[in-house]
């Protein structure tokens, strides 16, 4: 792609994020102050580590979901209801990439150490563990059964998601399907409860509440293929997180399930990789350009174009106001993100 048309979308990127996020930054800085109270502990450790985290940042693009989902139903985003239950489903996901990052050894995460590499594995396990129990004890002060059966489902998923995972490590022979069913559980099923969680809270009906978990899970899937995508083509950077990491660990994504169906003889290579951990034999950019020339890449990125699509589709029946309007606008900043 020429520099100058990159720049050109980069900009369009940017300005559609800041229209989305700039729609509901005051309750976004709500959920910050939030976070901050329900990360605070007499543990001094925790304490320090839950600040950690909170000032690390990332993008908070699952407590807007639950908001601007609450919004377009009609409800009232900013009332405590929905700033606490946005931020619960910010430290379920704060969870889950601690948990993540012991799991997938990764030493860096929003441009920073992660917790597993400054304080080590033990701290970073029991650090989730207590993420995960405070956010569902803050849920609880919701009294809604609905929600609790939500976040224990999108959890045991989330979970299954990674073990799946783990079982699949390592095998060139992963089909499209498993694929699909690890990232639909550990990555979209959580997008998919912050937006029904959101419709729930803003009073929505049985049918809105299933178009925008429809919505949520679509862009979820959307979401993950675009991460994967990321750690071939994205830079470190931009990520704050390891970059081509995904095949080093044993995790083989679409792109590289495409390029083993069109080019089985890269599948040595690909084992190489694994086997030596690293990419000297086989560099990253050979790769890079066998998944660019065989079509892997763009037929991946094709995927992940579809489900945002299917995902601003699921929206057809929604009401039309600036919250619809920015969630219209997600599946587009989801997949020209470069972060
Ligand atoms: C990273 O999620 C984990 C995935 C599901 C790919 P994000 O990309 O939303 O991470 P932060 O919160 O912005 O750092
Ligand atoms: C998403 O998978 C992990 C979670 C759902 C926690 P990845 O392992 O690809 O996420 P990153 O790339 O480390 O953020
Ligand atoms: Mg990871
Ligand atoms: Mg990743």
């Amino acid at each position: 792609m020429q520099a100058t048309s990159q720049t050109a979308i980069l900009e369009e990127v940017q300005l559609t994020a800041k229209l989305i996020f700039d729609l509901i930054s005051p309750e976004l800085m709500l959920v910050e102050e939030e976070f901050e109270r329900q990360a605070r502990s007499n543990i001094q450790v925790i304490a320090y580590i839950g600040d950690h985290l909170r000032r690390s940042g990332g993008k908070r693009v699952r407590p807007a979901l639950t908001i601007l989902s609450n919004y377009a139903v009609g409800g009232d985003g900013a009332n405590y209801s929905s700033i606490r239950m946005a931020t619960v489903m910010e430290f379920l996901h704060t969870a889950t990439l601690v948990h993540d990052d012991v799991i997938d050894k990764a030493d860096t995460r929003r441009n920073r150490p992660s917790i597993n590499s400054e304080f080590g594995n033990q701290t970073a396990v029991l650090m989730g563990d207590w993420l995960y129990m405070s956010a569902f004890e803050t849920s609880h002060a919701e009294r809604s059964l609905p929600i609790l059966d939500i976040l224990t489902a999108v959890t045991r998923r989330m979970t299954e998601g990674e073990l799946l995972q783990l079982t699949l490590l390592g095998r060139t022979d992963i089909s499209e399907e498993q694929y699909f069913e690890v990232i639909a559980r550990k990555t979209a099923y959580l997008f998919s409860a912050c937006c029904e969680i959101g419709a729930l809270l803003g009073g929505a009906d049985a049918r809105t509440q299933n178009l925008l978990r429809d919505y949520g899970m679509n862009l979820g899937i959307a979401f993950q293929l675009v991460d994967d995508l990321l750690d071939f083509t994205g830079n470190e950077e931009a990520l704050g997180k390891p970059a081509g990491a995904d095949l080093l660990e044993g995790k083989i994504s679409l792109p590289l399930i495409f390029l083993l169906q069109r080019e089985p003889q890269r599948r040595a290579d690909v084992q190489r990789v694994i086997a030596e951990g690293n990419y000297q034999a086989v560099s990253r950019g050979s790769l890079l350009n066998s998944l660019e020339s065989s079509g892997a890449l763009g037929l991946a990125q094709a995927r992940a174009i579809e489900y945002a699509a299917a995902a601003g589709k699921a929206l057809d029946g929604l009401q039309d106001s600036p919250y619809a309007q920015a969630l219209s606008a997600i599946p587009a900043y989801i997949i020209e993100r470069d972060r």
